[in-house]
């Protein structure tokens, strides 16, 4: 953790970009460490799954000081940024084994790909795994708790969104067309979470109640019942 700061106290914390993901990475380390005693991982993996979470975004801070952007697609892929930075400036002062500091360099880069490529371990992908469930709950949470992320609006909802959210497929964000589409993109975050696991973070937490409540629109209601039976259906089996 004294690591951490340190490194982050190079950053401008009056910066609303640079303190956003500073106390984002801070609770999705809480989340990554939550999900691994949830999967009943022991002591020194919980920790590693802790490490994995708090580095998660340490590509961001130095994409926003040189961007101020987090468009990852028009400035810097800030996952491939994290593992550099990770490598060289962070892992090289903390005293962990090839192995975790391989595991930990891994999860930063692919908490942001699209896919979690075949050729990692079985182990290193857990950790990605886990570190990609607590991203996205933690994004579920900023929607729910933070004022003025949510963009209300008077579109309908995308006939392609709409399709893929009843099938519980994540949407595409090629198929988003407008602030509803967005918000629903984000909500169908819980489809791609994958562990059994983390929805029970999202359930003891009633993220799902606290959302409908923000997301108060007649339009919300079919899909709220959806992912409510959704999660039904996943703790049965
Ligand atoms: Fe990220």
């Amino acid at each position: 953790m004294e690591i951490f700061q340190k490194y982050v106290s190079k950053f401008d914390m009056n910066d609303e970009m640079i303190l956003l993901k500073y106390k984002h990475s801070l609770r999705v380390a809480s989340l990554t460490k939550l999900i691994a005693k949830n999967l009943k991982m022991d002591d020194k993996a919980i920790n590693l799954a802790y490490l994995c979470g708090l580095y998660h975004d340490i590509g961001r801070f130095m994409q926003v000081k040189k961007y101020h952007s987090f468009d990852d697609l028009n400035t810097i892929d800030h996952g491939d940024l994290g593992y550099k930075i990770f490598l060289n400036e962070i892992a090289i002062k903390k005293d962990l084994s090839p192995r975790d500091e391989s595991t930990i360099a891994k999860a930063i880069m692919y908490h942001n790909k699209l896919k979690v490529p075949s050729k990692l371990t079985d182990n290193q992908k857990e950790y990605v795994w886990i570190t990609r469930d607590a991203d996205k709950i933690d994004i579920l949470y900023q929607m729910a708790t933070i004022n003025g992320l949510m963009p209300l609006d008077d579109n309908e909802v995308s006939k392609e969104v709409h399709e893929q959210f009843v099938k519980y497929e994540p949407i595409d964000h090629r198929l988003v067309q407008n602030a509803t589409d967005k918000n629903l993109l984000i909500l169908a975050f819980i489809f791609d979470l994958k562990y059994k696991e983390s929805l029970k973070i999202i359930k003891d937490n009633k993220f799902l109640e606290k959302l409908q409540k923000r997301l108060s629109d007649k339009k919300y209601e079919v899909y709220f019942k959806i992912l409510n039976d959704y999660i039904k259906e996943r703790f049965k089996c």
